[in-house]
């Protein structure tokens, strides 16, 4: 049986406090305060557009979440510099252990295929600019169905864009209400606990799985 991998990016493949250092120049000692909500505000805001059903692409959601955060703590940042931390966005580091555990698991007969929030084009210039595109069959975006994640339409979505059904496709996630979506939807979830003080939702759906680092997940995945 083939096993598809289903990598979630931002905050899995790619970090997203990799922003920190460019607002250091205009939030100070401030700016990992300020990465974190700002992420924090962009995921808030795509939730709340997927309930609405007033959808906006992922960008749209990741810019106003910078607009409020300036306003929250109170920092000003022109348009212009706005604009080049929005491109900076789409440039953010992937993890330490991604490009080397990508290939062992191409080797091992994953297929792998990247499976975001983020607009195709994002998503694969974040994959081109960290050297890893070469490891996943194909992009799936929640943009071509109009929602966000954890809707259990677009778990379904990648389920019928991957050819893969529920108990050999995986999601891989560093975020936590993208695991419960996924095993709620009926797939195997792998919770990349990316942190020592990440914490799981208390909810009744756990992770398949949890892992410490992608390099875990081929042998992780074997034992279930
Ligand atoms: C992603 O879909 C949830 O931000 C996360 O890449």
């Amino acid at each position: 049986m083939t096993v598809t991998l289903g990598f979630d990016v931002y905050g899995t493949l790619i970090d997203t406090a990799g922003v920190t250092e460019a607002l250091k120049a205009f939030a100070g000692n401030r700016a990992a305060v300020f990465a974190g909500l700002w992420r924090e505000k962009q995921l808030e805001y795509s939730w709340r557009r997927a309930l609405m059903q007033n959808y906006v692409d992922f960008s749209v959601c990741t810019r106003h979440g910078l607009d409020f955060v300036c306003t929250a703590l109170d920092i000003t940042i022109s348009d212009y510099d706005k604009r080049e931390l929005m491109a900076g966005y789409r440039m953010l580091p992937p993890f330490a252990d991604v490009e080397a555990s990508l290939p062992i698991l191409k080797d091992r007969g994953f297929r792998m295929f990247a499976f975001s929030n983020g607009k195709p084009g994002d998503v694969a210039s974040l994959l081109e600019n960290s050297g890893i595109s070469s490891y996943f069959v194909d992009v799936v975006s929640t943009d071509e169905i109009k929602s966000f994640k954890p809707n259990p339409a677009v778990y379904a979505h990648f389920l019928r864009r991957s050819g893969a059904t529920g108990k050999e496709a995986w999601l891989i996630s560093g975020n936590p209400f993208d695991v419960i979506g996924a095993v709620s939807a009926g797939m195997r979830g792998a919770w990349v606990k990316r942190s020592d003080k990440a914490q799981f939702d208390p909810w009744e759906i756990e992770p398949t799985v949890t892992i410490d680092s992608i390099a875990e997940l081929a042998d992780a995945v074997a034992q279930t």
